[in-house]
């Protein structure tokens, strides 16, 4: 059998085109634009394409961007008390301090000094343990793109067997309670996972999050499974010239594709979609901000 390929950026673009519908309906029937901040510390290439690219899109959205980039060696004091000008600022609804943040800030306590109802990341504390308990939370951006795909594949999780290979906070912890609360089954499997390849070829639904190019290879994936890869690497490829590289997943795309009923890419499937679900994210912190219904299938 050969996979379906889920096609990420395709579904990313929709997801936008949603948001940016809603916006338009916000301004034109409340007057209200939402907003996001994102505040870079230092001066890191990776954050800096990233933070790039979600300014561009939140404007393409119609929302507005509110960037503010940090000196490395900025006193963690000084971002604290941004972070509480930007909690009273009414017209930002979401707020996202890039990680990692420079070696002498607390990473935690900056996420928690953020207002939770404003943490379009999903990774404060409150917004934690609201999801632990199938609470209204913000959820983070990765693992509500993998669902949004998901459901959309599969229409009703309930039931299915998913295991998550990886224990993050950022993707793998969250990733399991929302299949949780679709009523999966759910494993997390991690490097001390007994037989981990045979817990994985149980899965109906396998979601890669470990950060090891290519770990999970084809003889991991059952008849059928559906492989969700969230690793982005950058390895080698001496194949297409001397000092080139290349973006591979934590799943060996070649192998899984010819066990898998349905597989995302790297690059071309999860990527796309942390940024479109940040823009979610904002929109429906902005409808709740304002006390407006929040928009269908762009939550949780
Ligand atoms: N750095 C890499 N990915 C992310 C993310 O999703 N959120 C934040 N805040 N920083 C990141």
């Amino acid at each position: 059998m050969s996979a379906r390929i889920i096609d990420g950026k395709a579904f990313a673009a929709n997801v936008r085109g949603e948001v940016a519908k809603h916006v338009s309906a916000l301004k034109a029937e409340h007057d209200i634009t939402p907003g996001l901040a994102v505040v870079l510390v230092g001066e890191d290439p990776a954050s800096q394409v990233y933070v790039r690219n979600k300014g561009t899109q939140t404007l393409e959205a119609g929302m507005n961007s509110f960037e503010h980039k940090l000196d490395a060696a900025t006193p963690e004091a000084d971002l604290l008390a941004l972070v509480e000008k930007l909690n009273a600022d009414p017209a930002v609804h979401g707020i996202l301090c890039q990680l990692p943040l420079p070696d002498h800030m607390n990473e935690d306590l900056v996420i928690n000094a953020i207002a939770p109802e404003k943490d379009v990341d999903g990774f404060h504390i409150s917004n934690v343990g609201l999801l632990g308990t199938g609470q209204k939370s913000m959820v983070p951006c990765t693992p509500l793109g993998c669902l949004m795909m998901l459901r959309d594949h599969h229409g009703s999780l309930s039931g299915l067997n998913a295991v998550v290979v990886g224990r993050s906070n950022i993707v793998g912890k969250p990733m399991a309670n929302l299949l949780l609360r679709d009523s999966c089954t759910v494993t997390i499997a991690h490097s001390r996972t007994r037989d981990i390849e045979e817990v994985c070829r149980r899965a109906d639904i396998l979601v890669a999050a470990v950060g090891r190019p290519e770990m999970i290879t084809g003889d991991w994936v059952g008849d059928g499974a559906t492989v969700i890869d969230v690793g982005i690497n950058r390895v080698p490829a001496p194949e297409k010239g001397e000092g080139k590289h290349k973006l591979v997943g934590d799943v060996h795309f070649d192998s899984a594709v010819e066990k898998a009923g349905a597989i995302t890419p790297v690059p071309g499937g999860v990527g796309p979609m942390t940024i479109a679900c940040l823009l979610a994210n904002t929109l429906t912190a902005c409808c709740r901000a304002n006390g407006l219904p929040e928009p269908d299938g762009l939550t949780a």
